[in-house]
């Protein structure tokens, strides 16, 4: 079960004296040895990506990297990046990214990724599909078989317009694997405001008891229904995947 699952973290986590957040740091500073000067860099959002930025900072203050040019991958990252004097940019002026750096919430043998449980998958997409190089940090928890399969969230982003109706509408497409819906709000109890992500668009949460079948015909299907924004899956996009583990750093690759 989950909670057996994270037990066993939590365990192994205390017998290395490695906490989770440790690992997404491990991971980050990996990552970000990609990054060379003059880079256009995709700065991703979360808590493991966060590392990566405050490492590119450290850099860029130390001297040992120059003439970097970030494009923030949400608002929060945004803030983060201009409290820390990284320069920045957007899609319009840089339409060519050379490396984009961002955690995420699953990841399987493919390499595909699920993303968006903090919200930004939209902008994350559209700047990781924009990149020539999009290295993916994770802690060894993020690996699954199947995603979609975890029992957690798969996001997808709507419009507000109608938002019960396309929730319907989501659930419905997947009735076959058990699919269960539910639009995100800012407390988990189901009481707070409605989350408004950085675009002014909703998000729904879908919940699957059973495998979602092939990846490519579920995006498609998704993104055929009007007021459908985007969704979660990143099938194809990343090149490599920084794991780290208690047991050490590998690196996936394509
Ligand atoms: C945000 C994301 C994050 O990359 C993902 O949720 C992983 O976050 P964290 O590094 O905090 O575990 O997709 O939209």
């Amino acid at each position: 079960s989950e909670s057996s699952a994270l037990l066993f973290w939590q365990h192994l986590l205390a017998v290395f004296s490695l906490s989770v957040d440790d690992l997404k740091k491990i991971a980050a500073y990996k990552a970000v040895e990609h990054v060379k000067s003059g880079m256009v860099v995709g700065l991703g959002t979360g808590s493991t990506a966060k590392h990566a930025v405050d490492r590119i900072a450290h850099l860029l203050q130390q001297g040992k990297l120059t003439d970097i040019v970030g494009i923030a991958t949400s608002m929060k990252t945004h803030d983060q990046a201009v409290s820390l004097g990284i320069p920045l940019s957007d899609l319009d002026t840089h339409p060519v990214v050379d490396l984009a750096i961002d955690g995420a919430d699953e990841v399987d043998p493919d390499l595909n990724l699920v993303k968006g449980r903090g919200g930004s998958l939209l902008r994350e997409k559209m700047v990781e599909s924009a990149t020539t190089k999009f290295v993916v940090i994770v802690d060894e928890s993020k690996l699954v078989k199947h995603i979609g399969g975890s029992g957690l969230a798969m996001p997808v982003e709507i419009i507000p317009f109608c938002w019960s109706h396309s929730l319907k509408r989501l659930v419905n497409l997947f009735a076959d694997s058990g699919c269960e819906g539910k639009l995100r709000r800012d407390s988990s109890d189901g009481n707070g405001e409605i989350y408004v992500t950085d675009n002014g668009n909703y998000i729904i949460d879908l919940y699957f008891e059973r495998d979602i079948g092939d990846l490519n015909e579920a995006s498609d299907a998704i993104l055929r229904l009007p007021g459908i924004v985007e969704h979660g899956m990143f099938i194809g996009l990343a090149t490599s995947v920084i794991v780290a583990g208690v047991s050490g750093v590998t690196v996936k690759t394509k």
